[in-house]
């Protein structure tokens, strides 16, 4: 695990950004395995600008969502799909055949998890996936208490975030929110792992995640043991490592 401390919040969209640029550049047919939240909306951001003030080709490239809520139409700002749209396939012109994500309403959301593990794990698999820290250290939905060799499913969402998206999107009670994510078995199969930590709120559980043992009750702490592995975190989230 190679941990890098940006100097800066903007250091740390920038240090981060230039991770998928740099993927990007290197191979151009690469799979790339996105996340959505706070923390790479601003990733996106300013990937979006690297593109902008110097474009790269990216009609060959492939990405996917690691996650997505069900139960949700792809309309919705909330949903998985629609940030990763209007965040990154949009703005660096990625074709929209080359954008894989699992339907959230399809009937049978079971088969979904099949179909979506098979699209993105075949073919060699993702040659990088980009993950953000839940505060509870979740990995994409992957809540504590997953086993670390669970596959794509269905998860539940914390509280906390639940609570934080239907009041940031006004999404009603009765509409029962799920998580169908990517299983960490299939995230430690990604050749190459990019997690993206930032603010206060994340110092506490970027420590256990980097120096606590390894256990599924924190389950971005397996990111321990993978063997491409970097850790990028602006200066508050990394507050709780410079004490070590
Ligand atoms: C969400 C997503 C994760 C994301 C994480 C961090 O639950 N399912 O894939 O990485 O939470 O989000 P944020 O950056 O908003 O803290």
């Amino acid at each position: 695990m190679q941990i890098v401390v940006a100097d800066s919040e903007t250091d740390f969209y920038e240090k981060a950004a230039l991770r998928i640029a740099q993927e990007i550049r290197k191979n151009p047919a690469a799979k790339i395995g996105l996340s959505t939240g706070r923390t790479t909306k601003g990733v996106h951001a300013a990937l979006a600008g690297m593109y902008q003030e110097s474009p790269f080709d990216c009609s060959g490239v492939t990405v996917f969502g690691i996650d997505e809520i069900t139960n949700m139409s792809r309309d919705c700002r909330a949903s998985c799909y629609y940030i990763l749209l209007h965040e990154v396939v949009e703005p660096l012109g990625i074709p929209l055949e080359n954008f894989r994500m699992p339907d959230p309403m399809a009937k049978d959301l079971e088969e979904q998890c099949r179909l979506f593990e098979e699209s993105v794990m075949s073919d060699g698999g993702p040659d990088l996936i980009f993950l953000g820290l839940g505060e509870n250290g979740h990995l994409g939905f992957n809540q504590p208490g997953t086993p670390f060799g669970q596959r794509t499913w269905l998860s539940y969402m914390d509280d906390s975030l639940d609570e934080r998206l239907r009041r940031e999107n006004r999404i009603p009670q009765d509409v029962k929110m799920g998580g169908l994510t990517l299983g960490i078995k299939n995230l430690m199969q990604s050749k190459k792992l990019v997690m993206a930590a930032n603010g206060r709120n994340k110092a506490q559980i970027a420590e256990k995640m980097v120096s606590g043992p390894v256990t599924q009750q924190v389950p971005a702490s397996i990111l321990q043991l993978h063997p491409s592995c970097e850790v990028i975190l602006d200066p508050q989230a990394a507050e709780m490592l410079a004490a070590e």
